[in-house]
């Protein structure tokens, strides 16, 4: 413990502060980093030398799938693996490493794409459990990866199995993290932030005890799946959150409310969003926030699905579109609108509040989905990530 002190002390002395992120000083930049967007074209191309290590604490490796046998499952060998099992991606993203020794790499497993009924299955039964810690931790042996992140969307949710994946997902982190105490492996999750969502699928005190870090997943939290028009990610109730459920839609209410369910702050993560949610306004002349809606707008040019869009690609149209753009002095967040196209999304100024609300509240740090949609061209004159250098910023200055 005396030697531990010291070692932080020491470091601290010879760390110039305010530069970059730097996982000692206890403030986490997770970052996600979804590898199919190697497929995107010309300036939505993202490879693992886009990457700069030195602006996150951990790399996520977004993703790796789970069989109902319980072993981990290589998605895109390819991609992955590369030709001969030593020059994929996998392999250049854990050596970023060499450029950064304090970095940490963790392999993500799950997303919504992979869905919810293989954990089910494997969480259900203990040969299978043990099956994925053992697999679990060889891979990440074998690759040279630092951690494992369970992105199982969701407990409880999206299957049609009858089993009690609320305490089966506890039993799981607490095997995983007794096996991986020997390798001192991290153990972090990926959870579904709402209350509404996270009181159908965790035991928040219970998971807290094994999980290294928490990423809150504050954002989806109005989407084209609704009849009028809404914020992605609120950093604060509005005006028009007149209900009781409504009033639980941002991320400050998403942050008391795992607080309050046991959550330890310092393990908390803000997960905030490098993308917006685009709509079709049901009438170009109502443009507010809360007017209706026919549906998804209009697809990023380079991701390809409707009713979202990365913030590069957002920027890039702006530079030769003429959007309205409009701040929401309440709810903390930007949104713009184009004819009938109407998005919500963060800037730099939202996505710095967001990061100051984390440090403010001393949580563990901010999580960002996804690398790969910042401006990391400077496309936009905002230099290089300009919204992962918002939050370094905001996070490593004095
Ligand atoms: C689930 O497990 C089965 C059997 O191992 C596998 O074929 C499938 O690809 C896995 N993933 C999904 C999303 O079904
Ligand atoms: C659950 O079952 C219903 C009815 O059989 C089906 O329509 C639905 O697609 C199933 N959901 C999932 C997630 O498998
Ligand atoms: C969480 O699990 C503990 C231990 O099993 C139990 O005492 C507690 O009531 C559970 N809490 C919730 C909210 O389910
Ligand atoms: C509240 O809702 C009304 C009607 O949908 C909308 O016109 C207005 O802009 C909203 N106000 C705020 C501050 O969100």
């Amino acid at each position: 413990m005396i030697l531990k002190i010291y070692v932080l002390i020491v470091l601290g002395v010879l760390c110039p502060k305010g530069e970059t992120a730097d996982a000692d000083n206890g403030k986490y930049v997770v970052c996600y980093q979804g590898t199919w967007a190697t497929y995107r074209q010309s300036n939505g191309k993202y490879d693992v030398n886009n990457i700069d290590p030195f602006l996150c604490t951990h790399l996520m490796y977004a993703f790796f799938g789970i069989e109902e046998s319980g072993e981990l499952r290589i998605t895109d060998p390819a991609l992955d693996l590369g030709e001969n099992g030593e020059d994929g991606y996998i392999s250049k993203f854990n050596a970023l490493k060499l450029q950064n020794p304090s970095l940490k790499t963790i392999a993500a497993v799950g997303g919504w794409n992979e869905g919810s009924r293989n954990f089910s299955i494997v969480a259900n039964d203990p040969e299978r459990r043990q099956r994925f810690v053992r697999s679990a931790v060889q891979f990440i042996q074998r690759h040279g990866f630092d951690g494992l992140d369970m992105d199982w969307e969701y407990p409880n949710q999206r299957h049609n199995l009858t089993f009690d994946d609320k305490n089966n997902f506890v039993t799981l982190l607490r095997e995983l993290k007794e096996g991986f105490k020997p390798f001192q492996y991290i153990l972090t999750a990926a959870v579904g932030a709402s209350p509404a969502t996270a009181s159908i699928s965790y035991n928040i005190t219970e998971i807290s005890k094994y999980l290294d870090i928490i990423n809150v997943m504050a954002y989806d939290i109005h989407g084209t799946w609704e009849s009028v028009t809404g914020y992605n990610a609120p950093l604060y109730a509005g005006p028009n959150d007149t209900t009781e459920a409504s009033r639980q839609l941002n991320l400050d209410a998403i942050i008391k409310y795992w607080l309050a369910q046991g959550a330890p702050r310092e393990k908390l993560v803000a997960g905030v969003p490098f993308y917006g949610h685009t709509f079709t306004l049901a009438d170009a002349a109502q443009h507010s926030v809360g007017s209706p809606s026919s549906g998804a707008g209009i697809a990023g040019q380079y991701s390809g699905e409707a009713g979202s869009i990365g913030y590069m690609e957002l920027c890039e149209r702006m530079l030769t579109e003429q959007w309205q753009v409009e701040w929401d002095e309440a709810q903390l967040v930007p949104y713009a609108y184009l004819g009938q196209q109407w998005v919500s999304f963060d800037n730099p100024r939202s996505i710095g509040l967001k990061a100051q609300y984390a440090k403010d509240n001393n949580l563990g740090g901010v999580m960002v989905w996804s690398l790969e949609t910042d401006d990391f061209r400077n496309l936009c004159s905002g230099g290089k990530y300009p919204l992962l250098q918002t939050i370094n910023r905001i996070l490593f200055e004095q």
